[in-house]
């Protein structure tokens, strides 16, 4: 399928059941490179999922599945909340290299100036290089590393790069 055919918008309303199979796919098939959990995420209620979705969840489409998706959650705390988080940004390995996964970014990030949002943070793994590219393209800066950010199941520390794009 040629990246023309693909579409990508920001979720429906209604859409929170496919959203969720595609998150619980990526934290099975990449579950190193997630904080969360499948198992946690698996046994939670659909509206949390549906939640997610109205709050803003960029996906990718191809021939009309979902292939990929990128998540935005806004901060809470009134003090916080000028800042929001990209999270979630999983792409099926199908449609690697495709440039999708850029697109993805930009949606979220066009969500986020459209919100109001001033602060777009994200923390990724600072071994996962091919994210990391795709970030700095996207214009996001480093600002810190968080050592032994993640301990994952065989025991080992993994950190975490964490990145800022300034939207104000
Ligand atoms: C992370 C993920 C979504 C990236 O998707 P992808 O299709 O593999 O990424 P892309 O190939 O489009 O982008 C990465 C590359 O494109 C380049 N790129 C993307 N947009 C660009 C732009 N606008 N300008 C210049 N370069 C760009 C990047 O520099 C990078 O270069 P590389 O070919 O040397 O690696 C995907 O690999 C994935 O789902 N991985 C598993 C889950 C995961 O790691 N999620 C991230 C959690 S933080």
């Amino acid at each position: 399928m040629s990246r023309t055919d693909a579409i990508v918008r920001l979720l429906a309303r209604d859409e929170g059941p496919i959203f969720r199979t595609l998150r619980l796919e990526a934290l099975t098939l990449d579950a190193e490179t997630f904080a969360s959990d499948a198992g946690m995420e698996a046994v939670r209620p659909a509206e949390w999922f549906a939640e997610r979705v109205v709050e803003g969840v960029a996906g990718a489409f191809v021939g009309g599945e979902l292939v990929g998706v990128a998540g935005y959650s806004r901060h809470t705390n009134p003090k916080q909340a000028h800042k929001a988080t990209l999270f979630g940004m999983y792409l099926r390995r199908a449609h690697r290299g495709s440039g999708l996964a850029g697109r993805l970014v930009s949606a979220v990030i066009e969500h986020a100036r459209a919100e109001g949002c001033e602060r777009l943070l994200l923390a990724c793994n600072a071994r996962n290089d091919g994210a990391i590219r795709l970030y700095e393209a996207a214009g996001f800066r480093r600002y810190a590393i968080e050592p032994r950010a993640l301990k994952q199941v065989d025991g080992s520390y993994a950190d975490d790069a964490l990145y800022a794009l300034d939207l104000a």
